[in-house]
């Protein structure tokens, strides 16, 4: 069964092919990267224009790349949330459009599910119970997975998302947007104990909390500058020397990490999952990466970096297990009613 997958949640244009789940027969991804480089990130009504202007070559790519014509193609899945409300919006507009055009049964499917499915599109397949870690610009989620479609969440970020903290972190030090690897390549030449920033005590077990770590970081910025709350932090970055800069991204990730770490090692001696995936852009961190492999006794999986950020083969992928599912709200939606829901939850 051929599905081909849909994705414009945020900043990324993609559409994929995927056979049955697992064999990935075409990834495009059209990042949107340097339009939204000069404002420190992703603005919303640009991101919505540049999918309208670029979703369908990207179709077209993506078919002729997998050497498909739409006769071969099974089913059309989609992001409908969470996400951007207009980058969203032309993502499912146009999978409803193609769904009644084509006369393809139509799947929608959750941004965050479908994140773990990136693990799918690898050689070993994962096998339940899944732990997943999903860490990304916009979620951080610890979920369990029974099977396909019977999950649950475990815990999930209280306030900003990881990536947002690496990112809001990159643009304090100057080092640019996205800031997950610019403060991944600074931190790899610096210092990771110089600084001792907190982690969050939370009443979840297994919930996080990043912004407090933000905050840390920019009050030892302006102690190392001797400026006070009142100095804009925009700033900052111009009175700062490259060790300072570096040393700040390395203790700032080894925090991150650890806080990621501690959370998914405890939740695994708590329910002993069979595999343990990481996904989503920050998944693509070779640091938390490296550490979950040190600390948890079973070896993780995680996808290369292109399947990591966002990207339509998971989407395609997750597509294909719902539609194989007994229950129908699950499988299919009406092409003349599927909404996409900027806040779903997984
Ligand atoms: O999954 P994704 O493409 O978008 C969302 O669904 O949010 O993730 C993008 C996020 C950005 O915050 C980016 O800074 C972060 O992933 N990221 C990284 C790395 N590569 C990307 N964070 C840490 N280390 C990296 N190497
Ligand atoms: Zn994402």
């Amino acid at each position: 069964m051929k599905i081909l997958g849909l994705e414009t949640s945020c900043d990324e244009t993609a559409a994929a092919v995927v056979q049955d789940g697992r064999k990935l027969l075409s990834n495009v991804i059209y990042s949107q990267i340097d339009l939204h480089k000069e404002f420190g990130g992703v603005v919303p009504e640009v991101a919505a224009r540049s999918h309208i202007e670029t979703i369908l070559p990207v179709i077209e790519k993506a078919l002729s790349r997998a050497k498909t014509s739409w006769d071969n193609i099974d089913a059309i899945a989609t992001t409908y949330g969470p996400g951007l409300p207009g980058a969203l919006l032309v993502g499912v507009t146009s999978a409803r459009t193609l769904a009644l055009a084509k006369n393809k049964p139509l799947i929608p499917v959750n941004h965050v599910h479908a994140h773990i499915y990136a693990n799918w599109l690898l050689k070993i397949e994962p096998v339940f119970p899944v732990l997943a870690l999903v860490v990304s610009g916009g979620h951080s989620q610890l979920v369990l997975l029974k099977d396909h479609t019977n999950y649950q969440l475990l815990g999930q970020t209280q306030d900003d998302a990881i990536g947002e903290a690496f990112d809001k972190v990159s643009k304090m030090l100057g080092l640019g947007y996205p800031g997950g690897p610019a403060i991944a390549q600074a931190a790899s030449k610096g210092n990771p104990y110089k600084y001792s920033f907190p982690t969050a005590k939370l009443a979840g077990r297994y919930d996080f909390s990043f912004s407090g770590l933000k905050t840390a970081v920019l009050r030892q910025l302006q102690l190392m500058v001797k400026k006070d709350y009142t100095f804009p932090s925009f700033k900052l970055s111009a009175l700062l020397s490259h060790k300072q800069k570096i040393d700040v991204a390395a203790s700032f990730q080894r925090v991150a990490v650890e806080t990621l770490v501690d959370v998914t090692l405890k939740a695994y001696k708590d329910y002993l999952p069979k595999t343990v995936v990481i996904a989503g852009g920050v998944a693509s961190n070779l640091e938390l990466r490296k550490a979950l492999t040190d600390k948890l006794p079973i070896a993780i999986t995680y996808a290369p970096a292109e399947l990591c950020t966002d990207n339509a083969a998971m989407i395609a992928s997750l597509g294909y297990y719902q539609s194989q599912q007994p229950s129908a709200n699950i499988k299919f939606a009406n092409p003349l009613e599927l909404e996409s829901v900027p806040s779903l939850s997984m």
